[in-house]
C-alpha cells in the first residue's frame, strides 16, 4: 500500500451519472487488475474505495458512478486539482486461473475493473469474451473500449433497449468459456455463481472502513475461514464463497 498525491488530468462524464477520471501520480504499488484505490475527500471521515480501471507508469484511470456526497464531490473536480490516494489495495484477479478462453462479466459500475483485466489477458494473447450488463441503453459505457482491445463484447440490458435483452446470465448461457471473472452487484454475482459451469473469481464491492485490513469492518465468512474483503479480497474464488 502506498499513500500519495495524484493530480487530476481529466474528469469527464461517460453517461448522466458515470464519470472517468484520469490522474497523474505514483502508481508503483498497483500490481494486479481488480485492485482498488481509496480516496480521501475534503470533509469526509472515510475514504471512498474505487477500483482501478486502468493504470500504467505514472497514470491512473478511475470510472465511478455518482451515488452520494463523496462521488458528487469527485465529479465536480477539474484538471489540476489534487487527491490524496491510497494505492495497491486488495488482491486483484489471478490471471493464472483463467484458462484458454475466459469470459469477463461486469455489471454497472462493476465494469471498470474488467477493463484492465481484459487488457492484461489480451497482452497474454488470450481470446477474451466480455459481457457488460446494464439496466438500459443510456447507462452503457466502455463497449467500444473493450472492442478496441480486441475482445468479443456482448451487452445486455434489462429493459431490452440495446443488445441482448435481460441479465448477464442470459448472455452467459450461450457461451463456451474456460473460467469467468466478475464484478457487479451482489444479486448479479449470486446469479452467476448458480449459472456458471466453470471455476470463477468474483469481486465484492462491500462497504468499507479503513480499506487496508486494520478495522475488520469488512470481515466475511468463507469456506476457507474469515476473510477481510479489503485485504484478502475484494476478489474471491467461486469455490470459497459462502453466501449468507
Ligand atoms: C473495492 C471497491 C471497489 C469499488 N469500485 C468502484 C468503482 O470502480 N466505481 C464506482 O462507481 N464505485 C465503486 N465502488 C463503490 C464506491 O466505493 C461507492 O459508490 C462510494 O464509496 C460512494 O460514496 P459516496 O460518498 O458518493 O456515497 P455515500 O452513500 O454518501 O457514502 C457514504 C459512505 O458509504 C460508503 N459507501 C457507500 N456506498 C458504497 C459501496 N457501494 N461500496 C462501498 N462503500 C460504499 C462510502 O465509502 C462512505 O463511507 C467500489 C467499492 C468497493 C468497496
Ligand atoms: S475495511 Fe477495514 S479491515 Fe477491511
Amino acid at each position: 500500500m502506498k499513500q500519495s498525491i495524484f493530480e487530476i488530468l481529466t474528469n469527464e462524464a461517460l453517461t448522466s451519472s458515470v464519470y472517468r477520471m484520469t490522474l497523474e501520480g505514483d502508481t508503483s504499488a498497483i500490481t494486479a487488475p481488480g485492485q482498488f484505490v481509496n480516496i480521501r475527500l475534503e470533509g469526509k471521515f472515510l475514504r471512498r474505495p474505487i477500483s482501478v480501471c486502468d493504470w500504467d507508469e505514472g497514470k491512473l484511470t478511475l470510472v465511478y458512478k455518482v451515488v452520494g456526497h463523496g462521488t458528487a464531490q469527485m465529479a465536480a473536480m477539474t484538471h489540476g486539482q489534487v487527491l490524496d490516494i491510497l494505492t495497491g489495495l486488495g488482491n486483484g484477479y489471478d490471471l493464472t486461473l483463467t484458462g484458454e478462453n475466459p469470459v469477463l462479466v461486469g455489471g454497472g459500475v462493476g465494469v471498470p475493473p474488467m477493463y484492465s483485466l481484459a487488457k492484461h489477458l489480451r497482452a497474454l494473447g488470450k481470446p477474451v469474451q466480455v459481457i457488460l450488463g446494464f439496466n438500459t441503453k443510456e447507462e452503457i459505457f466502455y463497449e467500444d473500449a473493450f472492442k478496441a482491445l480486441g475482445c468479443t463484447v456482448y451487452v445486455t440490458t434489462v429493459d431490452g433497449s440495446y443488445g441482448i435483452p435481460g441479465f448477464v446470465t442470459d448472455a452467459l448461457k450461450d457461451l463456451s468459456y474456460s473460467h469467468f471473472c466478475a464484478c457487479g452487484p451482489e444479486p448479479m454475482l449470486k446469479a452467476l455463481y448458480k449459472a456458471s459451469r466453470t471455476s470463477g473469481q468474483m469481486s465484492f464491492e462491500e462497504r468499507m472502513g479503513c480499506g487496508f485490513g486494520a478495522c475488520m469492518g469488512c470481515s466475511c465468512k468463507t469456506l476457507t475461514g474469515n476473510k477481510r474483503i479489503c485485504k484478502e479480497g475484494p476478489v474471491m474464488k467461486k469455490e470459497e464463497i459462502l453466501w449468507d
